[in-house]
């Protein structure tokens, strides 16, 4: 694609990635990515926000040195370090040799472990400003949103927020500006999710670092350029990113993966039990559960049971995702237990309370498992279960 002019003297200078369903192994990214650039031209010195992917090197190169000679860059700055954004930059820099490369401290280092040689450079802090002339770059530290070296770049003179992951989206459309590509909300939110959800308390922060900005466009790094509602889409990271406010009763959470029924019929009773002992409860299906959408609720629960039955020997590969969607968020000490109805060995329950140890949940219970059809009696003992749980809350 070429250059995008997005405002007076700034170019969008990167690269669309449409083919693209799986982003870093571990996100969906069903409508491809974009790695966004951005070069900046003032009166006096020019500077390239961002750089590229290393399998996207070539193109990001062709695409910049078609409307400028790489040489004349003076700055690169770069937001953040991960591979997605600098891993062309040893091949950036071989042609662009007159440039001096801003960053955080954090990010020079693994800018450093990146390229493996020597490069002019400048550690940023929080507040500096980048002199291009009639257009100033100030520098505004974030850390966390996602790694501990991200920035976002304030584009003083035109009201321009280069904010790297923050406020993104893996979605590719040429067209570019929110207000002209198809609704792309539930990638929007999906990014947020998945990316900058585990760090809620330093989203806040971000939001608030920026808050009061004269935002006339904010250019991520993946995904479309935002230009219209702006305040809109910070409103719902700030929505998203919201402390929970304490609550009256103890939390449990019941998944469930039933192949015939009868693991269904534990959840319910195991979950009655639980109300029953005064807790608040919520149940789960596990096939068709968006998982994305989990680790809010399991981040707002003391507790949660997962049920599988067990074939093959192994449970249910539906409890195994969601134990794996519990990787980013904080568990520790809640608590967890396992149940399931099963034919022959039975082994699935086991198998997900060694797993909910390994991921530091507290397991008070031994698993409830049943064979086949619950009886009345069993059924009544779910419900103990249920009671016991609760009161471990
Ligand atoms: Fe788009 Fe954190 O990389």
């Amino acid at each position: 694609m070429r250059p995008l002019p997005i405002a007076d003297g700034i170019d969008w200078v990167g690269t669309l990635d449409p083919q693209l369903r799986r982003f870093d192994v571990i996100m969906q990214a069903e409508h491809g990515t974009t790695y966004n650039s951005y070069l900046v031209q003032g009166s006096e010195k020019t500077a390239l926000i961002d750089a590229n992917k290393a399998i996207f090197a070539d193109t990001f190169l062709d695409t910049l040195g078609s409307f400028i000679d790489p040489a004349k860059i003076d700055y690169i700055v770069l937001n953040h370090l991960e591979p997605d954004h600098s891993g062309a930059l040893a091949q950036l820099l071989e042609v662009a040799p007159n440039a001096v490369v801003y960053a955080t401290k954090p990010g020079l280092n693994f800018a450093g472990n990146i390229v493996n040689r020597e490069f002019p450079c400048v550690a940023v802090k929080d507040g500096d400003l980048l002199d291009l002339g009639d257009k100033k770059l100030r520098f505004i530290i974030a850390p966390y949103v996602h790694w501990p070296d991200t920035m976002m770049t304030y584009e003083e003179s035109q009201g321009i927020l280069f904010s790297c992951d923050f406020l993104g989206a893996h979605y590719c459309d040429d067209r570019m500006f929110n207000d002209l590509v198809e609704n792309y909300e539930y990638s929007f939110h999906y990014y947020f999710q998945v990316i900058m959800r585990p760090f809620k308390e330093h989203v806040r922060y971000a939001l608030d670092q920026i808050e009061g900005l004269d935002l006339n466009m904010v250019c991520p790094s993946h995904g479309p350029m935002l230009r219209s509602n702006v305040q809109s889409y910070l409103d719902r990271y700030r929505k998203w990113s919201v402390k929970p406010a304490p609550r009256e009763k103890k939390k449990l959470l019941v998944f469930y993966a039933s192949s015939y029924g009868n693991t269904e019929k534990m959840a319910t009773e195991i979950a009655e039990g639980a109300r029953d002992a005064g807790a608040d409860v919520a149940v789960f299906d596990l096939v068709g559960v968006e998982l994305h959408l989990i680790p809010d609720e399991v981040e707002n629960a003391e507790g949660i049971a997962v049920g599988t039955c067990t074939i093959n020997g192994d449970a249910l590969e539906h409890t195994w995702e969601l134990l794996a969607s519990m990787a980013t968020i904080s568990i520790k000490k809640k608590v967890g237990a396992a149940f399931g109805s099963y034919g022959w060995s039975g082994e699935g329950p086991k198998m997900l309370t060694e797993r909910m140890k390994g991921l530091k949940l507290r397991v008070p219970l031994d698993p409830l498992r049943i064979k086949l059809v619950p009886t009345d009696e069993d059924l009544a003992a779910c419900r103990e279960y249920g009671k016991a749980l609760a009161a471990e809350l």
